[in-house]
C-alpha cells in the first residue's frame, strides 16, 4: 500500500520553535505508514480578497501542497489561549476562493507543544472550531497535548513519549485509511 502523504502545518515560525522541534521528533520516530513533510508558513502574505484570484507564487505553492496531501497534521503553539495568526492566515488561504475550499473532507489531526501541563489545549479547542466549519475530516481521538518541559530535553523526546508519538501516528494512519 502507498504510504500516506501527510502535510504538517506548524504554527511556530521562530527558528527554535518548540513545535518545529516536535515535528522533527515525529519525523525521527515515525514508524507508521505515512510520509511527513512540512512547509514554511511565514512566507505567505496576509490573506486579502484583492489578491485572492491572482495570488503570489508562495500562495500557489502552498495551495498545491495542500491539494496533493492525503492528510494534514496541524502542529500548533498556544498564543494567548488560541492558535497563532500565522496558522489562521494559512488556513484562510486554503479556504478561498470559497468554491475551492481545499480543506473540505481533508483528513486532519491537531497536536501541539507548549511549556506546561495545559499543552496547547486552549489553542486546539479554537482550531477545532475552524476545522469543523471548513468541513475537515478531523480525528478526535487520541488527543495529543504535549508539555515540552516534561517530555522533551536537549536530546529530544524522552522515553515514554516516543511510544506515545508512535502510537499517535499509527492511529492517524489508521484513521485516514479507514475513511
Ligand atoms: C504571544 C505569546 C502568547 C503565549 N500564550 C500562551 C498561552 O496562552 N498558553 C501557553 O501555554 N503558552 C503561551 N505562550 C508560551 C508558548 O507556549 C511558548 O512560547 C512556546 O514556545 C510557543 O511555541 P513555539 O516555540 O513553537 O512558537 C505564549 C507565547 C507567546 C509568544
Amino acid at each position: 500500500m502507498n504510504r500516506l502523504k501527510v502535510l504538517a502545518l506548524i504554527g511556530g515560525i521562530s527558528k527554535d520553535s518548540l513545535n518545529k522541534r516536535l515535528y522533527h521528533e515525529l519525523v525521527k520516530h515515525n514508524t507508521a505508514n505515512i510520509v511527513l513533510q512540512t512547509c514554511e508558513l511565514s512566507t505567505l502574505p496576509f490573506y486579502s480578497q484583492d489578491i485572492e484570484n491572482n495570488p503570489p507564487e508562495s500562495v500557489v505553492h502552498f495551495q498545491g501542497l495542500v491539494k496533493e496531501a492525503d492528510a494534514v497534521l496541524f502542529i500548533t503553539p498556544e498564543y494567548n489561549r488560541s492558535f497563532p495568526g500565522v496558522l489562521k492566515n494559512a488556513i484562510d488561504w486554503g479556504s478561498r476562493p470559497l468554491q475551492n475550499n481545499l480543506w473540505r473532507r481533508k483528513p486532519a489531526a491537531i497536536i501541539g507543544a507548549s511549556l506546561g501541563k495545559i499543552g496547547t489545549f486552549g489553542a486546539q479547542q479554537h482550531l477545532k472550531n475552524v476545522c469543523c466549519f471548513l468541513d475537515m475530516n478531523l480525528m478526535h481521538q487520541p488527543e495529543f497535548y504535549f508539555d515540552a518541559s516534561a517530555s522533551m530535553d536537549a536530546t529530544g523526546v524522552v522515553a515514554g513519549s516516543i511510544e506515545f508519538i508512535q502510537m499517535y501516528l499509527s492511529k492517524f494512519a489508521e484513521f485516514c485509511e479507514g475513511l
